[in-house]
């Protein structure tokens, strides 16, 4: 197994290995979507969640001044099951739905083929994010940034340390820390990342998705839809997990059989967005964003006729969504814009 080859590998890098190895990464080899999976999203909870958002698409859209071709696309999409509601839903504006080019920026192999059975409607799935017709653009990412590897680092007697997995015997791994130059570093991702921090955990992969993807707001116009869990505290903490059959499981057991996810420090992307000064974004609650869509209404229209059972299960879903002690909280929406668009639906 080319587990083997490795020894030492960085955090940020062990778990790109875990995660897409070709033949054994998590998200390479079976769908954690399916009834048995690992874990469920938004999306695959209620179908009221990519309505909402399909809602503020097209909102957004009008913001933008109606253009007549415009890219929407969505960053990861799992299993298909939101672009598949955002595409059916948007049939119901039709000048939304015409001027749309829905594209699909996915990396698995095997939920690729998933996406391409869910949803019949003809569409793009592009593997960089810039190779797209210069059109404004509305990028949504529901749970993208979590699944991508992050790399941290402690600081000890004003010293820091750099996080590796030592994988010289796959079943015995350990971490350990290895002394690194931060100012090296951050020169290297033009951002200041350990001012005021004792700890950090960042995606250098991620950061780089959102400078790509502000070039393209900046330039052709539009913006980014993020809907992760995370937080907003300034200080940056440590947020690694493991998951596998919705339990927490432990990070280096069981490599490719477990998702290794993380918490989306929304100060830091707010902060590296703040740099291009012509950019800003907004944060709110999942639970907040989606009741200020409609969601209950949407929920009262939809159940009015069904049975009490159906109706039951519709509300218990929606509050799953947007309950405090859910994933009404926890999980956040941020909102990255041109400055000068004044557009706020949801926040
Ligand atoms: C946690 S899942 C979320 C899926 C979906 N958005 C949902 O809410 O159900 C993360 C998704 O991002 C994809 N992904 C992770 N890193 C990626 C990358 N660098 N480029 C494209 N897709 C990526 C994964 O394959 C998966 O489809």
């Amino acid at each position: 197994m080319a587990l083997k080859k490795k020894r030492n590998l960085s955090l940020d890098k062990f778990i790109n290995f875990s995660l897409y190895e070709k033949k054994f990464g998590f998200y390479m080899k079976k769908n954690p979507f399916d009834k048995k999976g690992d874990f469920i999203t938004a999306p695959n909870i209620s179908r009221l969640f990519s309505e909402m958002i399909t809602i503020w698409a097209v909102s957004f859209w009008q913001s933008l001044g109606f253009p007549k071709k415009f890219n929407l696309i969505e960053l990861g999409a799992g299993n298909g099951e939101m672009m598949k509601v955002l595409i059916e839903s948007s049939k119901n504006f039709p000048d939304f739905f015409k001027a749309c080019n829905f594209i699909i920026h996915e990396k698995s192999p095997i939920l690729k083929k998933i996406q391409k059975k869910t949803i019949s409607h003809n569409l793009v799935w592009i593997s960089k994010i810039n190779k797209i017709k210069k059109e404004p653009t509305i990028f949504i990412a529901n749970e993208f940034f979590d699944a991508i590897p992050i790399k941290q680092f402690r600081k000890r007697n004003n010293v820091w340390f750099e996080k590796f997995v030592n994988l010289e015997h796959p079943k015995k791994a350990f971490f350990f820390e290895k002394k690194i130059d931060i100012k090296k570093l951050e020169k290297k991702i033009n951002f200041q990342i350990s001012k005021n921090q004792s700890f950090i955990e960042y995606s250098e992969d991620g950061l780089k998705y959102l400078r790509d993807i502000s070039k393209v707001i900046k330039k052709n116009n539009g913006g980014l839809l993020l809907i992760d869990y995370g937080y907003n505290n300034k200080k940056m903490k440590n947020t690694l997990q493991a998951v596998s059959n919705h339990k927490f499981a432990n990070i280096l057991d069981n490599i490719g059989n477990v998702d290794i996810t993380h918490n989306i420090s929304f100060n830091l992307f707010k902060n590296f967005i703040n740099q291009m000064k012509t950019l800003d974004t907004k944060v709110t609650s999942q639970g907040n964003f989606l009741v200020k869509l409609g969601i209950k209404q949407r929920a009262e229209i939809i159940s009015k006729n069904e049975s009490f059972l159906k109706k039951a299960d519709i509300y218990y879903r929606v509050e799953r969504l947007i309950n405090k002690n859910k994933m009404g909280t926890l999980f956040k929406v941020m909102f990255i814009k041109n400055k000068k668009n004044k557009f706020s639906l949801g926040f």
